[in-house]
């Protein structure tokens, strides 16, 4: 369907969970956040009952997030059934690695579609630095495994920041020249702690990227259900993508909305609450009402995120990146 603003949302991003097994300091403290009860979290059943009825709005793109959506028991059930709805075209899931390995079998035999997987750093220490652990070779392995699929698209998503030098983005890089890997460099939005970082522009990156690499051509065919735009590097099998939502703010184009590991339906990343779908379904409403509230929820999306604080709509969100999911 379309918003208010003529855009076409048919993509959806579902946090199965905010719970995570890595700490990455722009996402949560050290401590962790406290964990939302199981029963405030929506249940498969219930998140499938959801995802028929936003296909019936065209909503036919889903990606699983989290927290990280490894550690919720049984995820590949819920990849199971949602690749099983009637119109759906695809299920993607993005994960830190850590588990990604051992449940990469069972994800393929649900139908996964394609995983991105977060990796900000090549080297050991500095990766221990920003994840509080030391798992660096356990995401390594995974991302071969995960090669091993033809048919499973398989993306990296590097998130540069103060921390982050030259040779880090030219080494995270290098990982799309020898296999089928796209490597995407994510601009730091300033949501939850992220707001305590600097980032990286898309022009300083693609500025370290051709000193080492040489020209970058840009894609122009879509990859992906946007809002990452792509670069082909010469020599290179994999593409160079950017998630610039800082320095090319991209909202005029965005066609997604969001559902939370509670049950809320936000329409914009950055502000909104969100629509309490939870209550309704828990309150046993036909689905004609959830149906109602989710197209009256779309067409009201804002206009378009708010970082640099001159658009006075909404209200900001106070939840930070591991609940919204990204
Ligand atoms: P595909 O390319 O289709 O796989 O999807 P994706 O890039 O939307 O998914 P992913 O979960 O890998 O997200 C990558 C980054 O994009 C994360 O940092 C997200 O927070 C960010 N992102 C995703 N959707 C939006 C959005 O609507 N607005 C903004 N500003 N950032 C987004
Ligand atoms: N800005 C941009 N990306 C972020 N992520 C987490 N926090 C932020 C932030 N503040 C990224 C993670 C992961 C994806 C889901 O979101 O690194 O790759
Ligand atoms: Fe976990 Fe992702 Fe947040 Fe890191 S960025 S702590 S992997 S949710």
């Amino acid at each position: 369907m379309k918003d208010q603003w003529e855009r076409k949302i048919d993509y959806i991003r579902i946090s199965v969970t905010d719970r995570c097994n890595l700490r990455c300091i722009y996402c949560m403290p050290e401590e962790g956040v406290p964990s939302i009860p199981h029963e405030e979290i929506l249940t498969y059943d219930e998140i499938v009952r959801l995802c028929r009825c936003f296909l019936k709005f065209g909503i036919n793109k889903v990606k699983i997030t989290g927290g990280e959506p490894l550690v919720r028991k049984d995820i590949t059930i819920l990849i199971r059934q949602l690749k099983a709805l009637d119109g759906m075209e695809a299920v993607t899931l993005t994960t830190n690695g850590l588990l990604l390995e051992k449940y990469l079998p069972e994800l393929m035999a649900s139908g996964l579609d394609g995983v991105n997987i977060s990796l900000d750093t090549l080297n050991p220490l500095k990766y221990e630095r920003i994840t509080r652990k030391d798992a660096l070779t356990d995401v390594l392995s995974a991302i071969e495994k995960a090669l091993e699929y033809q048919n499973l698209k398989v993306k990296i998503n590097c998130v540069p920041f103060e921390d982050t030098d030259k040779e880090d983005i030219i080494r995270i890089a290098g990982l799309a020249r020898d296999s089928r890997l796209g490597v995407r460099f994510i601009e730091m939005m300033p949501i939850g702690l992220g707001k305590n970082f600097s980032y990286y522009s898309e022009e300083n990156i693609t500025a370290v990227l051709k000193e080492a690499y040489g020209q970058l051509e840009p894609v122009d065919t879509v990859i992906g259900n946007g809002p990452a735009h792509y670069y082909r590097v010469p020599g290179f099998k994999g593409k160079i993508g950017f998630i610039s939502a800082r320095s090319h703010k991209f909202c005029n184009e965005c066609n997604r909305v969001r559902l939370t590991s509670q049950g809320y339906l936000k329409t914009c990343l950055q502000y909104d609450h969100g629509t309490d779908l939870k209550t309704l379904l828990r309150t046993n409403e036909e689905d004609s009402v959830l149906e109602q509230m989710i197209k009256q929820t779309i067409y009201e999306k804002p206009v378009s995120h708010n970082f640099t604080g001159d658009n006075p709509q909404g209200i900001y969100e106070t939840d930070g990146m591991s609940k919204i999911g990204g």
